[in-house]
């Protein structure tokens, strides 16, 4: 009976060494002291070991670099708990060094490993160490890291990019808003001449008649109020200017026809003087809901480039004309002048910032500003038309912004 037993525990055995012979992973087996005990046909082809080499020798013997310590601690913890322990790949790379060909785009030089030690349940002395390839794992992981972090790196080179281009933006518009301002203080010096100029006839006529000896009462009264009233004009003008100059931070209800005639306010004395008819047609029921402040600043640009391009040609009947279309869910204003118009081959480039035929006094940030103040903060659009005879800027705004 007993015979029979081991004759069957033989036959099993060898059963067991022929499948372990030909599975594609590495076995060993060892005794809690890291002797070899067996070694299979893998183990055999990828460490050029023959099975006389090593059989009877311990482990670190004949791999003189693997952790023994580690190892007999994983051993021993099998034994224990007499569950498998594992090492793998991603913790530790590999327990039997062995030298892999130079595969494409391989960052290992050895063979990464996943291993297994599987305590033998009937006799406590052996370990089965299950060996098996994770190289290209280990390599695809790796080189998705690298790729993670090469992701993360243009991520934030994107970042900062944009970073930097908000901040570029931001400069250009505050460039564009000093500009505009520069060129409002020269309107207001415009609106101011003529005033100024008044009171100065004031004092004069007052120095003469003092020396004449002829200066009463009723002559100082007179003028000091003609000064009086200049000068609370000259102050108004300014409090309009700085009124109008602030941005909005709330959007209210603007009625168009009032802004256009704001316009006229600050544009008055230049469009006089050049002789330009300005031709407002606008119904006086037309309001929205917007940034007053905003709106106005982008109008006056539009206005000041049509008075420029008079100033440069020679055109008789000047006339600048404005209409506005109310539309259900929005309004449509065209300004349209007829002062030559755009060459064609600059007309894709006047929004684009620095753009600017004026060889000295335009900054070319006028309607690019125009632009990013309809489209940004107004949430309309701005488009532009030109021939031969003038130039059509169209601005659609919503009801309500
Ligand atoms: N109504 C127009 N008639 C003819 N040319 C125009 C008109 N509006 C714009 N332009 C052309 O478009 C260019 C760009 O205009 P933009 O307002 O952006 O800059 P600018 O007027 O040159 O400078 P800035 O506005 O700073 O004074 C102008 O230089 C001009 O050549
Ligand atoms: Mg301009």
């Amino acid at each position: 009976m007993a015979q029979n037993k081991t004759k069957q525990h033989f036959r099993q055995l060898d059963v067991d060494k022929e499948i372990l012979s030909v599975i594609n992973n590495g076995v060993i087996i060892l005794n809690d002291q890291l002797q070899i005990h067996y070694y299979n046909k893998w183990m055999q082809l990828h460490t050029k070991f023959k099975e006389n080499d090593v059989l009877g020798k311990k482990l670190y013997e004949i791999f003189p670099t693997i952790n023994k310590k580690t190892l007999k601690r994983k051993i021993q913890t099998a034994f224990t708990i007499q569950t498998p322990t594992f090492y793998t790949a991603s913790s530790s790379h590999y327990l039997i060094p062995i030298k892999i060909n130079q595969i494409k785009n391989s960052l290992f030089k050895y063979m990464q490993q996943d291993v297994s030690i599987i305590p033998f349940k009937q006799d406590k002395q052996f370990v089965a160490v299950i060996i098996t390839d994770q190289t290209i794992m280990a390599n695809t992981n790796a080189l998705l890291q690298t790729n993670i972090q090469k992701v993360k790196e243009l991520n934030e080179a994107l970042i900062k990019e944009k970073e930097i281009t908000e901040f570029q933006h931001k400069q250009l518009l505050s460039n564009s808003r000093s500009a505009a301002m520069g060129e409002m203080i020269s309107m207001i010096a415009h609106q101011w001449r003529q005033p100024l100029s008044l009171i100065n006839t004031v004092i004069a006529t007052l120095k003469i008649k003092k020396e004449l000896g002829i200066l009463d009462n009723k002559i100082i009264d007179n003028s000091i109020n003609k000064i009086e009233k200049t000068t609370n004009f000259l102050s108004s003008t300014i409090d309009d200017f700085r009124d109008y100059f602030k941005p909005n931070k709330i959007a209210a209800k603007v009625n168009i026809s009032n802004l256009f005639e704001k316009s006229l306010f600050f544009l008055k004395s230049e469009l006089k003087q050049l002789d330009i008819e300005y031709d407002i047609n606008i119904d006086p029921d037309i309001s929205i809901v917007t940034y007053k402040n905003e709106l106005l600043q982008t109008i006056l640009n539009i206005l000041k480039n049509s008075i420029d391009a008079f100033k440069e040609n020679n055109i008789k009947n000047k006339k600048i004309s404005v209409i506005v279309v109310n539309n259900k869910e929005s309004v449509l204003i065209t300004i349209e002048d007829n002062a030559g118009g755009i060459r064609i081959d600059n007309l894709q480039k006047v929004f684009e910032p620095y753009f600017s035929t004026k060889s000295k006094n335009g900054t070319g940030l006028g309607l690019y500003m125009c632009k990013t103040i309809i489209n940004e903060h107004l949430h309309g659009n701005i488009s532009l038309n030109s021939n031969t005879n003038g130039t059509k800027v169209a601005i659609q705004l919503p009801n309500k912004v």
